[in-house]
């Protein structure tokens, strides 16, 4: 016998996924699910967007091969990619200073930046915020990091806690590594502003921190090149950076595992040779990446007509959101649950904390059917026709009761 003793007893759950998992299973009528990580629509369901189901008729009409791609993937969809966030003109593109990898989703562009930084041997620190995506200690915890948090949106309040987050940053060490969401931040839904990001960009320059910007959801909060603003403060001429990029939300190809790692050097050659370190660890990790979602990426951005299109429809999802945010606080208002429920209206991104206690989340599943994560985070997209009453009746229940 020589598998691990504790892989005798059967893990915990996955703290998201596990729910998903609990709701399959129960049959209750009416049964209510907010806390995947998805889009849906009003009826409930992921679609398949049109312009990307009109790209893969492109490429399977095309197709000839299924060789393996290049450890970091094809030409194409790295500039793809590169452009996408940064816009071609950005002082990043036309230096030449970055080094963009096709990885499995944002998840493997996550562990490829750990594992890559990891190297040096001495264990590094990551911060990252309280609260965060529970992936993102899980990620980088396996690749031998030490986590530690800091403040950022406090239990209760709406805002970031600008000043007590760089004030515990304040303790961090060059060259320790600061995790960053790009936009839309998961749980809470509130960004930086402008202003803070400026103080942030100033902390990360005094403390020589090196910042991974985390960013799953462009297009989903204000838009493609608004969710950017973090780069003024960021992406500054001459600074190292690390940038993780998901397509699974804002072009729905989440099963299809498509993301990017990008390495932002200092001049081109550093980018070079960073990229040939980032390479052996995608070798020794995966070897190389599933082809099919970044053709389809590639396919959209490269033609002006599907693009247009991609962009219609990410704008109706977050259009959607919005409109589900502004909803979703006009039925707790109306039922007077006690709460500070109107700012959710002006947040950004999938999700919203509810800020409840673990008993009233309990209660919610057992009591209701309705899940949802942690401390009350919902899925903004999952609100329906259909389930709005009921959920703020739930939730109406639980918080009074
Ligand atoms: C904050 C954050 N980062 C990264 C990811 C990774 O997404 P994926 O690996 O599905 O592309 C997610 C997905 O939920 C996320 O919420």
């Amino acid at each position: 016998m020589a598998l691990p003793i504790a892989s005798r007893t059967p893990a915990p759950p996955d703290p998201v996924l596990g729910l998903t998992e609990a709701f399959r299973a129960d049959t209750r009528p009416g049964r209510v699910n907010l806390s995947a990580g998805v889009y849906v629509d009003d009826t409930g369901i992921t679609p398949v967007l049109p312009s990307v189901l009109a790209a893969e008729g492109r490429i399977l009409a095309a197709q000839t091969t299924k060789v393996y791609r290049p450890i970091d993937g094809d030409a194409a969809y790295r500039t793809a990619v590169r452009d996408l966030v940064f816009g071609t003109d950005h002082e990043i593109v036309t230096s030449g200073r970055s080094a963009t990898s096709h990885t499995p989703g944002g998840t493997g562009a996550l562990r490829v930046a750990a594992d890559f930084l990891a190297q040096e041997g001495s264990p590094r620190t990551v911060w990252v915020s309280d609260p965060t995506w529970p992936n993102h200690p899980a990620i980088f915890g396996a690749a031998g990091f030490r986590i530690r948090p800091y403040p950022y949106v406090r239990p209760g309040e709406r805002h970031v806690a600008i000043d007590a987050m760089l004030e515990a940053l304040g303790e961090a060490e060059a060259g320790d590594l600061l995790l960053l969401h790009g936009s839309c931040h998961n749980p809470t839904g509130v960004d930086p502003s402008p202003a803070e990001w400026e103080r942030i960009g100033g902390l990360v320059e005094r403390r020589e921190l090196l910042p991974l910007v985390d960013f799953a959801y462009q297009g989903f909060g204000d838009g493609l090149r608004e969710d950017a603003s973090w780069q003024r403060a960021i992406a500054r001429p001459g600074r190292e950076f690390l940038l993780a990029s998901s397509f699974s939300k804002n072009f729905a190809l989440y099963n299809e595992r498509v993301g990017a790692l990008t390495v932002v050097a200092t001049d081109r050659a550093a980018a070079d040779s960073a990229q040939s370190h980032v390479k052996v660890t995608i070798r020794a990790n995966y070897s190389n990446p599933p082809s099919h979602g970044a053709e389809i990426v590639t396919t959209i951005l490269g033609d002006p007509a599907l693009r247009a299109q991609w962009e219609v429809e990410l704008a109706g999802m977050r259009g959607r959101i919005h409109a589900n945010r502004r909803l979703l606080v006009a039925a707790l208002e109306a039922r007077r649950i006690p709460g500070d429920w109107a700012p959710i209206a002006g947040e950004r991104g999938m999700f919203a904390l509810l800020n409840l206690s673990k008993d009233q989340v309990r209660r919610l599943r057992e009591e209701h059917a309705v899940y949802v994560v942690g401390a009350g985070r919902i899925n903004v997209a999952g609100i329906t026709a259909t389930n709005l009453d009921p959920f703020a009746d739930a939730v109406a229940a639980v918080v009074e009761g």
